[in-house]
């Protein structure tokens, strides 16, 4: 199963699933392509360093949103993936996008949803809400994406017990090892083995 990985920042999900394909923790797969929408993201210089096509198409390059979706779709077809991962990804993705992979396109989230998700939650943003409240567990989510935000139909999740001590970035580095470089991996071979 050929995949591309949309990625924003620095890219240690997509680390998890090239190390896990090295490993033969993923089976069957193939990253055909790393498309990040911003340049100079470490995870482009990650994708180089394992041999990977990484190219950047940015919203900012298009006249409007539509245009943006249309080149990323065709991109993507022209590289037969036929299943695309959205790895610390930051763009919300047009309708007609979604609309064009049904059911093909997953993401992971780095809390336990329908907890500290939806719009303006991601990255730090995330553990500095759910340390907030007070909660005593968070974790990560892997889920399929539909037009709404972190909405989609869930495909996996992992718990994380927060620390009296945790910061938000001693939190996020602790569900980043502990869940999402764990599930996001799993829910790839899963699905390139058809278990889901
Ligand atoms: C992390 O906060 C992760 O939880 C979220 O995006 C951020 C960066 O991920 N999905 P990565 O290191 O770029 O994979």
């Amino acid at each position: 199963m050929k995949i591309a990985v949309l990625v924003s920042g620095g890219g240690t999900n997509l680390q998890a699933i090239i190390d896990a394909i090295a490993s033969g923790k993923i089976t069957t797969t193939e990253i055909a392509l790393v498309i990040s929408n911003k340049e100079g993201a470490y995870a482009l210089k990650r994708a180089e360093q394992a041999g990977i096509k990484g190219i950047v198409i940015s919203p900012k390059q298009y006249a409007d949103k539509e245009a943006y979706s249309q080149d990323m779709i065709k991109t993507i077809k022209d590289a037969g993936c036929e299943l695309i991962v959205l790895a610390g990804f930051l763009v919300v993705l047009p309708e007609s996008f979604v609309n064009a992979f049904e059911g093909k396109i997953i993401n992971i989230h780095p809390s336990l949803i329908p907890s500290f998700c939806g719009d303006g939650f991601y990255g730090l943003k995330v553990h500095e809400k759910a340390l907030e409240r007070g909660v005593k567990v968070t974790g990560a989510t892997v889920h399929y994406v539909d037009s709404g935000t972190d909405t989609g139909p869930i495909i996996d999740q992992k718990a994380v017990y927060i620390m009296p001590d945790d910061t938000p970035e001693t939190l996020q580095r602790r569900v980043m090892e502990e869940a999402e470089w764990v599930i996001l991996p799993k829910a790839i071979d899963d699905i390139a083995n058809h278990r889901i």
